[in-house]
């Protein structure tokens, strides 16, 4: 891995017993809050999704809203929230999914996109692959010409992208 992004990545910081005991939580905020390893991350995207053709980026609330609205700007892309229950206002679709610690149930506009859209799904971090899973059943519903997912890590040990089980290209930028 080229040296700026080994960087970014040792400065992921691991929090022991959060947000259950048992859990080692991978916190990016210490390597968002860096100008150089932001920049780094959103270069190093930008420059493997663009030429895609990507017309919307799909971000998972929340802190898949981070870099996913960052992304789509600046690949010319629009930008659509999945959200938590309760947030959006308009007819939606949903989705049931177990997470590594709880259960939730995620929610998208049924004008959000449309068959014609290439859609970017983006979010932090791939776990049990419980949302992700969910996300991609959404965005079945829209019958999409192509769709990339995209992590910025993922935890391998959790087998995850197994759950996954999609023809979409799933790629993460950081593996643990
Ligand atoms: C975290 C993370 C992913 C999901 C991954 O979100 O940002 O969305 O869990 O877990 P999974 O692969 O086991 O489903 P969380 O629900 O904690 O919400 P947040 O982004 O609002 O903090
Ligand atoms: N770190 C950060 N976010 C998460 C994790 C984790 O270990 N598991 C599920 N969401």
């Amino acid at each position: 891995m080229e040296a700026r992004l080994q960087e970014a990545k040792d400065s992921i910081r691991d929090v022991v017993d959060f947000p259950k005991e048992g859990i080692v939580f991978k916190d990016i905020t210490t390597m968002l809050k860096s100008e150089k390893h932001l920049n780094t991350l959103v270069e190093t995207l930008y420059q493997q999704y663009k030429g895609k053709g990507i017309t919307k980026v799909v971000g998972l609330e929340s802190r898949g809203f981070i870099l996913g609205t960052v992304l789509a700007y600046k690949l010319g892309a629009g930008f659509v929230p999945v959200r938590k229950p309760g947030k959006l206002p308009a007819p939606t679709y949903s989705e049931k999914y177990s997470l590594e610690y709880g259960e939730d149930e995620i929610f998208i506009h049924q004008d959000a996109l449309t068959a014609d859209d290439v859609v970017l799904l983006h979010d932090d971090l791939l776990a049990t692959g419980g949302t992700a899973k969910a996300s991609i059943d959404l965005l079945n519903r829209f019958h999409l010409k192509n769709v990339f997912v995209n992590f910025l890590v993922e935890l391998d040990f959790l087998k995850g992208r197994n759950k996954l089980n999609t023809k979409y290209e799933v790629d993460s930028l950081f593996h643990f």
